[in-house]
């Protein structure tokens, strides 16, 4: 992830460079690049949701692509995350077909001793909230929460989990808690 950023500022660099140091620089040669640069913010962008190029790679450790579907289920009971990743992505998809307001899923990160606490008082907060009280310390990392056939992504710092700390992830939309839930693994 770090190249990636600084392959991103050197693309930058090199697009300004080229801008202020050769005006006559070949058209197509500049448009190449732009579109490396384009290529790459996408890749990297933390927060953005439904982004269609992205694609877990499942030889990287830093990462997990993670499904939910309409019988309430997630695809994986718990996965790892390696401190030494300094960032961490979760690919989050929806693969089921009912739509967010009746089967909404997301990717909830808490402690093991908090999580069934903030489930439920995540209840009364309202799908504008994705279920989640607005700004509760408990949440260490969430996804956006998507509809059937709707994916989304997050990057996180891993300096929010320790190891010796037990976590869990889990589906944040009422009654769901129940059935999707499962452990991170911090090591
Ligand atoms: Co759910």
């Amino acid at each position: 992830m770090k190249n990636k950023r600084y392959f991103l500022l050197a693309a930058l660099g090199f697009v300004t460079w080229v801008n202020a140091q050769d005006a006559t620089h070949n058209h197509a040669h500049q448009h190449m690049h732009t579109a490396d640069v384009t290529t790459t913010e996408a890749e990297t962008a933390p927060t953005t949701e439904s982004v269609a190029t992205s694609t877990a790679d499942t030889d990287n450790d830093c990462q997990v692509a993670l499904t939910g579907d309409d019988h309430m289920k997630y695809n994986l009971k718990s996965f790892t995350v390696p401190k030494s990743c300094g960032e961490f992505t979760i690919y989050f998809e929806n693969i089921g077909k009912l739509p967010k307001a009746s089967m909404g899923h997301d990717v909830v990160i808490a402690k093991k001793t908090e999580a069934q606490a903030l489930a439920m008082d995540g209840m009364s907060a309202g799908v504008e909230n994705d279920y989640i009280p607005p700004d509760d310390a408990r949440v260490l990392v969430k996804t956006a929460m998507v509809g059937g056939g709707e994916k989304t992504e997050v990057i996180f710092n891993t300096d929010v989990l320790e190891k010796g700390e037990d976590y869990v992830f889990f589906c944040s939309f009422p009654g769901h808690y129940f059935t999707m839930k499962g452990v991170v693994v911090v090591e």
